[in-house]
């Protein structure tokens, strides 16, 4: 691991947080779900190789869960990557883990990306469209899908409602945001949030929504890890 890189200029200007410290218990495997078999190689490889070798990214800090540090470490000097500054210790929720890594960017930095090590396949393409807005006035920007399905509000194995899908899209990582914006949505005591863009959203922060990936699937469950594979092989 080494310093991120010097200068002046936009040198450093991007960090990429990766929130790998979750339990993942629904995919019922003996260790943290970062560390879980995707391709021979702990899923956490995947994003943290992709965003390592991302032009857009200066600096990487990976949110470890606990006791799984020197791990993370070691996986990241396996990949020889060149831009991962530090590996924290992940906290009790998502927001918590973010705010662990996020103590670790300077203040010099201009923008920060959060990213779920949760969804592998993230590539440069959709990691320019998140920062494009973030020149154009916005505080954050985050990648949607539309929703397909009809929604419906169920309680008890009842419906209760048929919800609208109008407006309505599905939030993907990375997430990115203003570096000051992102540091004042975590301050002080937060209820637990799924996502950063919304703790922003929360603060008044414009948040604009760019195109997603449908290949950026978060994998929850031991299919998904399945299709993940899939979708990773070339065509
Ligand atoms: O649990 P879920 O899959 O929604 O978590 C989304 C992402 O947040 C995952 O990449 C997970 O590792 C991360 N996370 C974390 N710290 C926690 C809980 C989740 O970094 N305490």
């Amino acid at each position: 691991m080494r310093e991120p890189p010097g200068g002046s200029g936009v040198a450093g200007a991007t960090w990429a947080l990766i929130a790998a410290a979750g339990a993942g218990e629904r995919l019922r495997i003996d260790r943290p779900k970062a560390f879980a078999p995707l391709a021979g190689r702990p899923l956490l490889a995947e994003s943290l190789e992709r965003l390592d070798a991302c032009p857009w990214v200066d600096a990487v800090v990976v949110a470890a869960p606990a006791g799984w540090e020197e791990p993370a470490i070691l996986l990241s000097e396996e990949l020889a990557t060149t831009k991962v500054v530090s590996c924290v210790t992940g906290g009790e929720s998502r927001t918590e883990s973010v705010r662990a890594a996020l103590a670790e960017v300077p203040d010099e930095a201009l923008v920060v990306l959060v990213h779920d090590a949760a969804r592998p396949l993230v590539d440069d393409a959709l990691v320019e469209r998140v920062l494009e807005p973030l020149s154009g006035g916005f505080d954050g920007a985050v990648p949607v899908l539309p929703v397909s399905d009809t929604l419906k509000r169920v309680d008890g194995g009842v419906v209760v409602e048929t919800v609208s899908r109008d407006g309505l899209a599905r939030a993907q990582t990375p997430q990115g945001f203003l570096a000051p914006v992102l540091r004042r949505a975590l301050e002080g005591d937060l209820a637990e949030a799924t996502d950063c863009a919304s703790l922003v959203e929360r603060i008044g922060g414009r948040v604009a929504a760019v195109d997603g990936d449908p290949r950026l699937l978060k994998v929850t469950t031991p299919e998904d890890l399945a299709i993940v594979e899939a979708l990773r092989r070339p065509a």
